[in-house]
């Protein structure tokens, strides 16, 4: 495995193989990798034929008063994870590799996509991931490139933009990885404490009572998210951000549900904002 830190080194290093003609999986990622990010790596290792994986803690994607310079790191835990992964190439590169002095153009999704969930307590955080996202994709001009279904608004958003600007990589969804007692994976669980890890496993238990009472019938968007955030409200250690209900795949909001519904989350518990989500099958009635 190759590590590379600046565009012109990735640049001699990609251009043989795509005049080979040889396809080129993208796994984009902040680092501090777990299962999640190697599911995305096994699925672009079974796809392409080679896979790069981009590490990056992206400053544009975090507000002021987030977490940017706690956000875990350690490059050197990440190598070994991605080598023994297959990747075939990883690219680190510093802040002004991705955005040279005086950079002042950014991508923004503004359609349902945007409206709502993460982006209401996130300001301005889809137009840092679509940005560097883009430049990614240009830097690398990947065949596929693979994105967790945990960030499900990041997905559809990051859909609108490949469609939107006819981006040539297929953009692939991958499915949530969860430990056996059901907390989804997140490089921000790291900040939950034992008691804290406990309470968190509300987010998925509440997602799941949602799915058992739209199965039984209740359809209805204001009942089934009044549902989720009695459920989690009720969890001492939790401070509900939002629950919603969307069509999975524009997140447009219909007041009856039906198709491929979205049930996301997103809660503190502590320091650490987590979000979970599933999508449940909903036939017309
Ligand atoms: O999902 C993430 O880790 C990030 O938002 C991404 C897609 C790598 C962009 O920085």
């Amino acid at each position: 495995m190759k590590v590379v830190k600046t565009v012109p080194e990735l640049n001699r290093l990609l251009a043989p193989l795509r005049a080979d003609d040889k396809s080129i999986g993208l796994v984009p990622t902040m680092g501090s990798l777990h299962e999640g990010h190697l599911s995305l790596v096994a699925a672009a290792r079974a796809d392409n034929d080679i896979v790069v994986m981009s590490v990056f803690v992206n400053p544009t994607q975090f507000a002021p008063d987030e977490d940017f310079e706690a956000y875990p790191r350690d490059l050197e835990q990440d190598i070994q994870l991605a080598a023994e992964a297959g990747v075939d190439v990883i690219f680190a590169p510093l802040t002004d590799e991705v955005y040279p002095p005086g950079f002042s153009t950014f991508i923004e999704v503004a359609g349902a996509e945007t409206a709502g969930l993460c982006a209401a307590s996130r300001p301005g955080h889809f137009r840092g991931v679509t940005t560097v996202v883009a430049i990614l994709l240009d830097l690398v001009r990947p065949t596929r490139a693979y994105f967790g279904q945990k960030d499900a608004q990041q997905l559809a958003v990051i859909r609108r933009m490949a469609i939107d600007l006819a981006l040539p990589a297929e953009i692939v969804g991958c499915p949530i990885v969860r430990d056996p007692d059901g907390l989804a994976l997140s490089s921000r669980n790291a900040y939950l404490s034992a008691t804290e890890r406990a309470a968190a496993l509300v987010l998925y238990r509440s997602l799941q009572a949602a799915r058992e009472a739209i199965e039984s019938g209740q359809h209805s968007r204001d009942k089934i998210i009044a549902l989720v955030e009695r459920l989690i409200a009720a969890e001492p250690l939790a401070e509900v951000q939002y629950v919603e209900a969307r069509d999975a795949a524009g997140l447009v909001a219909p007041p009856t549900l039906t198709g491929e519904t979205l049930i996301a989350a997103a809660a503190r518990f502590g320091t650490a904002r987590l979000i979970d989500n599933i999508i449940v099958e909903i036939k017309e009635t």
